[in-house]
């Protein structure tokens, strides 16, 4: 694979993996093809006994798919990235290729609510434990890691609490007993946080997220060693077909070429409007991975690069209040994506975690008066104009 080491974090977000054809186009090229062509009976057999390199079918492999896969993985200075159809298809297949009967998986429960769907429904059904902790408390991993655990796995920040994981510490634990530890870092995206640099073991992302980062498409990425990757995922996604679609994965490339200049002025942002509310006699709490906002930031410190371009708030009241803001609001969206250059508002309770229930809600501390914002690209002042306009709901 493309891996220039020697290029820094910025000049690899444009250029890693760019493979281009005999037309030597500027922008990567588009190959919007489902299968290959052989010259010859022998070279088919050749492709299919894996003597010979080369593409076979775009569900194992595409050359579009491969330059995101390539560059995503360098930006990581990993081995290797399978690029999959959507966020929740890499969380799943990170899970799935690894797990069997009789093997369980310790999990934070501060989860996105597809995820704590999988974990407490479905792995359940194949005879995977599931074990779920205060992710914030080291003495509940240490209780909760044993020698049947397969798989650790947790989100840093969460979704939607901001919920922040020692990922060094729980990665030691996990080491002691041969358990690969998974992370979701959708929220830190590659530009804040660096996790195999703290000992973890599979990256997830969802790419629908900050990696497109303009609403435009489903997409995810599983990165790893080479042993993870051959051994255990790649079989997995290519029989069982949860890849990405070229066009999708070049979107996906176009998106890492300003991820940084984004997620850096998006956290700006974000940093200024949690300040501006933060002593707001309408808000309860607000929630920011920064020094005056969150009872976590020494950790954070240690492991993120910024706050993030995502904000809670509990406003005073419950859903009632919280919809009567959303109502008046005139430029924030309303939304259940995030990472977007467009300013998001969303309603954790009634929409992206209403699967949990209102006692699953509870326990990983979601009330009805919670206020997710993904902060966009536009002036923060516009952003601030359209909360303090819709906050007038108070007087
Ligand atoms: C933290 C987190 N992980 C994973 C996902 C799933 O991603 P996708 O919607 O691309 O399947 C989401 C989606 O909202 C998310 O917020």
């Amino acid at each position: 694979m493309a891996n220039n080491k020697k290029w820094n974090l910025e000049t690899k977000l444009i250029r890693e993996g760019l493979n281009r054809s005999q037309f030597g186009e500027t922008s990567e090229p588009i190959y919007m093809t489902s299968s290959y062509v052989y010259d010859s009976p022998e070279q088919a057999e050749a492709r299919f006994k894996g003597d010979e390199e080369g593409f076979i079918y775009s569900r194992y492999g595409n050359p579009t798919v491969q330059m995101f896969e390539d560059r995503l993985a360098s930006i990581e200075n990993a081995d290797k990235c399978f690029a999959t159809a959507t966020g929740m298809a890499a969380v799943f297949a990170s899970l799935m290729c690894q797990l069997e009967k009789g093997d369980k998986v310790v999990s934070s429960r501060a989860l996105f609510g597809s995820i704590y769907q999988i974990l407490t429904k479905i792995l359940p059904k194949y005879g995977i434990e599931t074990v779920l902790v205060n992710g914030t408390d080291l003495n509940e991993w240490e209780s909760a890691i044993d020698d049947k655990t397969k798989a650790v796995f947790f989100e840093t920040p969460s979704n939607p609490t901001l919920e922040i994981i020692d990922i060094k510490n729980v990665c030691s634990l996990a080491k002691k007993f041969g358990a690969k530890v998974i992370i979701d870092n959708v929220f830190a995206t590659p530009i804040l946080q660096h996790p195999f640099e703290l000992g973890v073991d599979i990256v997830v992302y969802s790419g629908t997220k900050h990696i497109d980062g303009q609403g435009r498409a489903l997409g995810g990425a599983i990165i790893s060693d080479n042993e993870f990757y051959d051994k255990l995922l790649k079989p997995f996604m290519r029989h069982t077909g949860a890849s990405m679609s070229p066009f999708n994965a070049w979107i996906m490339l176009k998106g890492l070429e300003t991820l940084k200049l984004r997620v850096e002025a998006q956290s700006d942002n974000a940093l200024k409007i949690a300040n501006y509310y933060n002593d707001n006699p309408n808000i309860v709490n607000v929630i920011y991975p920064s020094e005056s906002m969150h009872p976590q930031f020494e950790l954070i410190k240690k492991q993120m690069e910024k706050g993030g371009t995502i904000l809670t708030m509990v406003v005073k009241g419950g859903k009632e209040e919280v919809f009567k803001i959303f109502n008046e609001l005139d430029l924030i969206d309303i939304s259940n994506n995030l990472g977007d250059t467009k300013s998001i508002i969303t309603h954790p309770a009634t929409t992206t975690h209403y699967s949990l229930g209102e006692e699953g809600r509870k326990e990983a501390g979601i009330p009805d008066g919670m206020i997710r914002l993904s902060v966009g690209l536009e002036n923060v002042n516009d952003i601030i104009n359209d909360i303090d306009n819709a906050m007038k709901i108070y007087k």
